[in-house]
């Protein structure tokens, strides 16, 4: 390991397994992700933010090799997951964000793989509370997925322990497996290998939505590598990091993502401009976008809530106050 990893506890559920320490265990009542609701349970399903996100180089397998520090924010979709009344997976979304329905949805996935891997055929609905906006950056659809694998795992029994459900979830897509855990992790890899950081990161932030939805796929399509940038910002995030500084790390906006997204995206680069012309910066943008946020310093003291008024009344971008997550 090398001195940053020394930092951070080794975090994969294999490892929590062998301590007994297995999510998929975890007492129903004081998880605060999961609530019994008649026959069913309810699972909260929160957004993420990147800290950080600096891309390594492409693969051999066509991804990027990613080190990006992800966090869980108070911004949460909701499944409502009870048993079925027609045959097969039933999936109903609900709520003021789009999401795709039926098998178009990752949630839906999730659950077929997660019954063929336990051997079990089951009649489940699930109603799924849309609040994260798709195409964000928020990893909307990959949260969705990872409390589907959760819950469904939960009520019905189906005893999956950490590391199957781990390995499923990286299947999934490269999010998935961050929400397995949290709330703050150091991901490499695609983004699937986990590497926790015991101490929480507290903040509290300024989240604009824009009204553009980022392909995920576009944006690493067009990315064109810079190895100098990338040794960079490795060299100070690994020093910050080994201070346990998060909050530096945040500051640096290190996402190299950034120019592709605003190359593909150009009102997103304007936005940005008109933000930090309002003196809100620095603005920061998360995965590949649309979503950038504000960390508020404490000099700035409670102002958060003006900041989101200025921007949606100034500028005309919805925005919203988030802190971070506690689980
Ligand atoms: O894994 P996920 O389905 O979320 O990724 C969406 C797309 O983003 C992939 O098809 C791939 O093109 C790109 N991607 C990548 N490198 C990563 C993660 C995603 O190139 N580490």
């Amino acid at each position: 390991m090398n001195s940053v990893a020394d930092k951070i506890r080794a975090f994969s559920y294999t490892v929590n397994v062998e301590f007994g320490i297995d999510l998929a265990e975890t007492d129903m009542d004081q998880n605060e992700q999961i609530t019994r609701i008649g026959e069913g349970v309810r699972v909260l399903a929160p957004a993420k933010i990147n800290l950080s996100l600096l891309v390594a180089g492409k693969r051999p397998d066509g991804y990027h090799e990613l080190e990006t520090i992800m966090a869980k924010i108070n911004l949460y979709d909701e499944l409502l997951i009870e048993p079925g009344t027609r045959k097969g997976i039933e999936l109903i979304c609900e709520g003021d964000e789009w999401a795709p329905s039926g098998k178009e949805n990752l949630v839906y996935t999730a659950c077929e793989r997660l019954l063929e891997t336990a051997g079990r055929e089951a009649d489940i609905k699930i109603t799924l509370l849309k609040r994260i906006p798709a195409g964000a950056g928020l990893a909307s659809a990959s949260t969705d997925a990872a409390a589907a694998l959760i819950g469904v795992n939960k009520l019905l029994e189906l005893g999956l322990d950490g590391a199957k459900l781990h390995n499923l979830a990286a299947e999934l897509g490269s999010d998935v497996a961050f929400f397995l855990g949290g709330p703050l992790a150091f991901c490499t890899g695609r983004g699937e290998k986990i590497l926790q950081i015991e101490e929480n990161y507290a903040f509290t932030a300024v989240l604009l939505l824009p009204k553009i939805s980022c392909s995920t796929e576009k944006v690493y399509a067009n990315y064109k590598h810079e190895s100098e940038r990338f040794r960079y910002f490795k060299s100070e995030i690994d020093t910050l990091l080994d201070k346990n500084r998060i909050d530096l790390v945040t500051s640096m906006c290190a996402n190299m993502l950034e120019s592709t997204c605003f190359g593909l995206y150009r009102e997103l680069e304007e936005l940005k401009a008109k933000v930090e012309s309002l003196g809100i910066k620095p603005l920061f943008l998360s995965g590949s976008g649309s979503a950038m946020y504000h960390i508020m310093e404490t000099s700035e003291g409670g102002v958060v809530g003006e900041y989101a008024h200025l921007i949606e009344r100034q500028i005309g971008c919805r925005c919203i106050t988030i802190t971070n997550n506690r689980w």
